[in-house]
């Protein structure tokens, strides 16, 4: 994994900015893997200025988010197919029929799960993932005892997580119950995984997920077998981390290793 521990949020979203631009630069025809969460405000807002400066097009590209909430159809305006509209697709240049997100109001989620897996792989597979990381470890909706090996399913939410993510719901609204989500292992079929963390709140997760053991309760420290891994932090979300200033000496402020 290579750990890049940024001085706050705001670098940390420009370096990660660089990364998918690099990403999308090297193949425009590119699949992405992208996420929802409040981590990812910024950096999308980076991507939409980006676009807008001319720097920046996904005209060629695909996308597959990671997950839908079950039972929201893709108007509501909490469902994550609003969440990617307002903060990204409707400012850029994907083609129609280019992005895709599970649908959390298919009569039959299950069959939507196996259906989802099986177009990520029919588009051969995601060349960049981008992950936030629950306060509990999750990825995805890939909630604590998820299996490693997991493909697209079903979960069921913690309370914790439908706590963590009641903010982006009305007075008197609940956050659902169930989530379509990409699996563990389908996640570790991406080509490439950038994981991003920021803030306090982050860092006994962020601390299990990298150097604590790989376990189903630590969903994110599934990415320890990823040959491909990158994970930017704040200071904040690193704090926790036994050998931070190590990650910090071989990429200081998020440089390229030297060697
Ligand atoms: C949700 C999403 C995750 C995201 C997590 C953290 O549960 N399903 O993909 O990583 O929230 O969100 P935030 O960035 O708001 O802390």
């Amino acid at each position: 994994m290579k750990i890049l521990i940024l001085q706050d949020r705001a670098a940390g979203t420009r370096r990660a900015a660089e990364m998918i631009c690099d990403s999308v630069m090297r193949r425009p025809d590119g699949v992405l893997g992208l996420a929802t969460g409040g981590t990812m405000e910024p950096l999308y807002a980076e991507l939409v200025s980006r676009h807008r400066e001319g720097r920046l097009s996904f005209a060629r590209a695909k996308s597959f988010n990671l997950d839908e909430y079950v039972g929201l159809a893709p108007s509501h305006p909490q469902s994550y197919h609003s969440y990617m509209d307002q903060h990204l697709f409707g400012h850029v240049d994907f083609a129609p029929g280019a992005t895709a997100l599970p649908d959390g109001s298919a009569p039959d989620p299950h069959a939507e799960a196996d259906a989802y897996e099986a177009r990520i792989v029919a588009a051969g597979g995601i060349d960049l993932q981008l992950l936030g990381i629950g306060r509990n470890g999750h990825i995805g909706f890939n909630e604590p005892t998820s299996s490693l090996c997991s493909r697209t399913r079903v979960k069921t939410l913690t309370e914790s997580t439908r706590a963590a993510n009641a903010r982006f719901f009305g007075p008197g609204e609940e956050p659902p119950t169930y989530a379509i989500t990409m699996g563990l292992a389908s996640i570790l079929d991406a080509r490439e995984v950038l994981l991003l963390a920021f803030g306090k709140e982050k860092a006994p997760a962020v601390r299990a997920a990298i150097e604590g053991p790989v376990s189903a309760f630590t969903p994110a420290s599934v990415l320890q077998m990823h040959r491909h891994a990158t994970l930017i932090l704040d200071q904040a979300a690193a704090s926790d981390l036994e050998l931070r200033e190590y990650y910090f000496t071989v990429h200081p402020d998020g440089a390229p290793a030297v060697v």
